[in-house]
């Protein structure tokens, strides 16, 4: 089983210094992505930030970018979100009507594409898609808001996805996105999750580097 790696969400930083959240991020092993979590209040009842921080931030990180679009309509903004640093993008099952669409034009933009399903949206919803999907994002949480609990079912979603994937002879990633802690981060690891994005477990400890050491011992620890 591959290692998974940590995508922490910025969500939770603090905009006004997002280098120091960078290096933070980028001195630990453990960690493979930047999570960019865009809201528009519409599709989600909060808003984050747009294209112009993502796009800002291109040059300042050594760290690939994992674009969360959690917006209405998401085939309208995508090429906003393409940067030198951007690996992939994920929009959401439920934001769009034409989401094979969405996810071929990411993917037509050199960009990895993904498909993101909200707590209550089960796996089928992507039976038509799973095999243009590069990342299947996994929400354990209702989305919209950092620093929420986790909904358990999720990691029942993500062993069906494992088993879809395996099923299908299909190499698509799976993301858990939510509620994520050093408690529930093995779980989501044994359940097939790849990518595992985490907020405020992170950024809002008292002291992130640490966290981010414990995390990578658990990690190691996982897959010796
Ligand atoms: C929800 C966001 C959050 C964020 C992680 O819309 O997508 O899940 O990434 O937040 P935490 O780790 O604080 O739950
Ligand atoms: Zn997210």
């Amino acid at each position: 089983m591959n290692r998974a790696k940590l995508a922490p969400s910025i969500l939770t930083a603090d905009f006004s210094n997002l280098s120091k959240t960078f290096r933070t991020l980028e001195s630990s092993p453990a960690v493979g992505y930047i999570h960019f979590d865009v809201m528009d209040g519409d599709f989600v009842p909060n808003i984050s930030f747009g294209a112009p921080l993502v796009q800002s931030v291109a040059r300042k990180t050594t760290l690939p970018f994992d674009v969360h679009l959690m917006i209405r309509d998401p085939e309208r903004y995508v090429e906003d979100f393409v940067t030198e640093s951007t690996e992939y993008i994920t929009v959401h099952a439920e934001s769009t009507v034409h989401l094979d669409r969405a996810l071929r034009q990411i993917k037509s933009l050199g960009v990895k594409c993904g498909a993101a399903l909200n707590p209550a949206t089960p796996p089928e919803a992507l039976d038509y898609v799973l095999d243009i999907a590069d990342q299947v994002l996994v929400m354990s949480v209702n989305p919209g808001y950092g620093g929420q609990s986790i909904i358990p079912s999720s990691l029942d979603k993500i062993k069906r996805l494992a088993a879809l994937r395996e099923e299908r002879g299909l190499d698509f990633k799976i993301g858990v996105d939510g509620g994520i802690n050093r408690g529930n981060l093995l779980e989501a690891c044994f359940a097939g999750a790849d990518i595992i994005v985490t907020g405020s477990a992170i950024l809002n400890a008292k002291d992130p580097e640490a966290e981010l050491a414990a995390f990578d011992e658990l990690l190691k620890s996982a897959y010796a």
